[in-house]
């Protein structure tokens, strides 16, 4: 644990204007010169990359929204109706219906009776706060901010891009063919390997079973949508989001407004601290987190696939004065090679054809909070 703004250095007092205000900043003086403070500013430096693991006593500047860009908490309204879809259910229409409508309704619903075993679940989360917890020197070991790295403990969403930081920790995994990526994994805490990819084959049968559904609640045939997404070449990453305690959550977020750039999103909510808002009608809501439930949200590739029938809706995680946050996202993604277009039963076609390498490309050359991405494809 470091103290960034903390007692053993001399820090001056500075002011700062942001979003109006006059705001007291704080800056550490680097007149220290013995070896032992010198490593201890290395250590500083370092530690500024990621938020983990570092006790901070006010928000720092560059995370700092202008007063127009704020989550405003005290007018989200808390959504204990988002749809909740039993999949041990018999009737299978019944179950479809109910997809069909709350991806239209939302974007969002969650699942329940959904296959992924209650120890999976719960070891990940076990695991991924074992991991989180480590010390700041071994996780700048995995320190990336290249998005085109497969296995990178990273910071915010887009450091080199972004003009104010997110306040949020995450690492990002690619995770099929598992034999290719598992190698690369994080080797700390020792049983990471195991049971994270325990967890993604789960998830990604869970995924698999979730496109069929989706396909058949838009009139296509079971498989369709799975084809078009590049079959069983589909991808799947994985970001493990952590989201420390915040010294001031009404003036910065864990993730701003956003919309997924893959097929499906599977998230595992932290049972115990919310955080995800979905907009619904012009209104920011906030989604409950249920004990026993996984999110599922529509991608900006079903958007294009549906021919823009499913939205892929904006959603944001908002960060807690006095909890961290963790949660596990998996993301089913199409193969790269995959060609992104409508079938022509879902009539014309919104959104130029291209593959989701390209797609992926123009996602991340981007700040996260920006247009949605599938403006940037539209015929
Ligand atoms: C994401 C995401 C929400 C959350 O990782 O894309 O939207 O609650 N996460 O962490
Ligand atoms: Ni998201």
């Amino acid at each position: 644990m470091y103290f960034i703004f903390g007692v053993s250095f001399s820090a001056p007092r500075l002011f700062k204007w942001v979003g109006g205000h006059l705001r007291f900043h704080v800056q550490l003086s680097v007149e220290c010169n013995t070896k032992e403070q010198q490593q201890q500013i290395g250590l500083i430096s370092m530690a500024t990359k990621i938020i983990s693991g570092t006790r901070f006593s006010s928000l720092p500047a560059s995370y700092i929204r202008g007063e127009s860009d704020r989550p405003n908490l005290s007018q989200v309204d808390v959504l204990d109706n988002i749809p909740l879809i039993d999949l041990s259910c018999e009737d299978r229409s019944l179950v479809i219906d109910q997809i069909g409508r709350a991806c239209r309704d939302y974007g969002f619903f969650q699942v329940i009776n959904h296959g992924v075993s209650k120890e999976a679940v719960n070891r990940i989360l076990a695991t991924s706060h074992e991991f989180f917890g480590l010390s700041v020197e071994d996780k700048m070991k995995l320190y990336s901010d290249d998005p085109s790295r497969t296995m990178r403990l990273s910071s915010s969403f887009n450091v080199s891009k972004e003009t104010v930081h997110n306040w949020r920790d995450y690492l990002r995994l690619h995770c099929y063919p598992l034999d290719r990526y598992v190698p690369e994994w994080p080797t700390a805490p020792s049983s990471f390997k195991e049971v994270v990819s325990g967890y993604c084959r789960e998830i990604r049968e869970l995924g698999l079973r979730l496109e069929e559904a989706i396909s058949e609640s838009l009139g296509l045939e079971k498989e369709c949508l799975k084809k078009i997404l590049g079959g069983e070449e589909q991808g799947q990453h994985m970001a493990l989001n952590y989201y420390p305690a915040c010294p001031e959550p009404e003036l910065t977020y864990g993730l701003p407004a956003h919309t997924d750039p893959n097929a499906v999103t599977i998230l595992l909510q932290d049972m115990e601290v919310a955080g995800l808002q979905i907009l619904n009608g012009g209104k920011w809501l906030a989604v409950k987190p249920h004990p026993d439930a996984f999110v599922i949200n529509i991608g900006d590739q079903i958007q294009a696939v549906s021919n823009g029938k499913y939205k892929s809706v904006w959603h944001r995680a908002v960060v807690n004065a006095h909890k961290p946050r963790l949660s596990v996202a998996s993301f089913l993604v199409p193969s790269d090679a995959a060609r992104i277009r409508a079938p022509a039963a879902l009539g014309g076609n919104t959104y130029k054809d291209f593959t989701y390498a390209e797609y992926y490309k123009t996602f991340w050359s981007r700040d996260l909070d920006q247009k949605h991405c599938l403006e940037f494809f539209k015929n």
